[in-house]
């Protein structure tokens, strides 16, 4: 059985300002019919790396395949237009003098029937049918993006290229619109590369995520993967708060108030920081100074007072400080769970929940 073909693939691209590698030899593939999110901080050569897939920047290294066939390298290019890729940036300027259907109409050739006819399927499926005739600054702007969305659909393009879309709208109208426009072009099997630096955005967006950091992807992979599967602190720290507890190796062990560790493959003496995130910190209530028994999943409770709580709508956020050594811990409850300040409890720190990484400066020890 042969692999299927990658809609899209670049091969180590790499583009240089001014000696600086903005895009330091990225590859990345995304299937037909797929999402590949290209996730990461401002600055880190999203916007870059995607401005020289749509072809309006030139790499100086490396390749850009289309289903298999070479469209760009550094002697070779096809023009923008005839990648058949389809681009929606976040500041999507709608032709103010066109109507709707003259809109998403703009970018069609062929017979006037037809083209009406790829209008109306396309604006009845972002559910805009009833505002085919009318002009953009009649719209809202969430109306504005999804007349965009079928713009850029209208010529079937056989990739996706979205840069940070959904940032202009309110929360409410964020997640209604994504998944909608996600339904269609899923629908329409188009493959797309989306940007953006919210990791929410592309956990609920992406068959994959790459996470890029200065320039490098450094993790690719499907999000339960690079939530559940971290490479390093700062890839953990990216998709929720964390908290971190330190320690040092001793025989491929690391001792803690909340029990020992194990830290293989880490050499004696190496400090380690131990990451947890705030929603598996287990809690347990304090019984007359005593605390539940440890366990083999759950170590070693240690114990800690309330230092405030707050209720974020779905969950509540704990904050804790720690006992042994007066550092604040955090734990997420997802539920109504607002103790006192000052309430004593104790603390877990479930094991199969850790990541485990040399302290920051010990990356060479390790
Ligand atoms: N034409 C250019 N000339 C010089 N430097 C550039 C140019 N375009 C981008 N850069 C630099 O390249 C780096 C990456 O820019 P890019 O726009 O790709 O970042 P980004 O990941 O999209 O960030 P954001 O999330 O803020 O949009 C930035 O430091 C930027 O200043
Ligand atoms: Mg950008």
């Amino acid at each position: 059985m042969s692999t299927p073909t990658p809609r899209l693939e670049i091969r180590n691209i790499t583009r240089r300002f001014g000696g600086r590698a903005v895009v330091d030899d990225v590859s990345l593939t995304v299937m037909p019919g797929q999402v590949t999110c290209l996730l990461g901080p401002s600055g880190c050569g999203k916007s870059t790396t995607l401005r020289i897939i749509a072809g309006v920047d030139m790499q100086d290294q490396g390749e850009i395949y289309i289903d298999g066939k070479l469209i760009c390298d550094t002697v070779f290019r096809i023009p923008p237009e005839r990648r058949e890729v389809g681009l929606m940036f976040q500041d999507f300027a709608l032709f103010p003098h066109l109507s709707v259907a003259e809109n998403v109409a703009f970018g069609l050739n062929g017979p006037k029937e037809k083209k009406r006819a790829r209008v109306q399927e396309l604006l009845a499926r972002v559910e805009l049918a009833r505002f085919i005739d009318d002009y953009p600054h009649e719209l809202s702007g969430g109306e504005q993006q999804r007349v965009a969305l079928a713009r850029a659909l209208a010529p079937r393009p056989r990739i996706m290229l979205m840069d940070e879309p959904f940032s202009g709208l309110d929360n409410r109208l964020r997640d209604e619109i994504r998944d909608e426009t996600l339904s269609v072009l899923k629908d329409e099997g188009t493959a797309v590369l989306l940007v953006t630096h919210e990791p929410d955005e592309a956990m609920r967006m992406a068959d994959e995520i790459a996470l890029m950091r200065a320039g490098r992807i450094v993790q690719q992979g499907a999000p339960y993967n690079l939530y559940n599967a971290p490479i390093d602190r700062a890839a953990a720290a990216f998709f929720s708060d964390i908290n971190v507890i330190k320690g040092k190796v001793q025989n491929l062990l690391t001792d803690t108030p909340f029990g020992q560790f194990l830290t293989p493959a880490m050499p004696d003496g190496a400090e380690v920081d131990i990451i947890i995130r705030p929603q598996h910190v287990k809690i347990d209530f304090d019984r007359n100074g005593r605390g539940p028994n440890p366990t083999p999943d759950d170590g070693v409770p240690a114990r800690a007072v309330v230092e405030r709580a707050r209720f974020m709508g779905s969950e509540s956020l704990v904050e804790f400080r720690m006992e042994f050594d007066g550092s604040v811990l955090k734990a997420t409850v997802p539920a109504v769970f607002l103790p006192k300040p000052g309430t004593p409890m104790w603390l877990m720190i479930r094991r199969d929940r850790c990541f485990v990484f040399p302290a920051p400066g010990q990356e060479r020890a390790a």
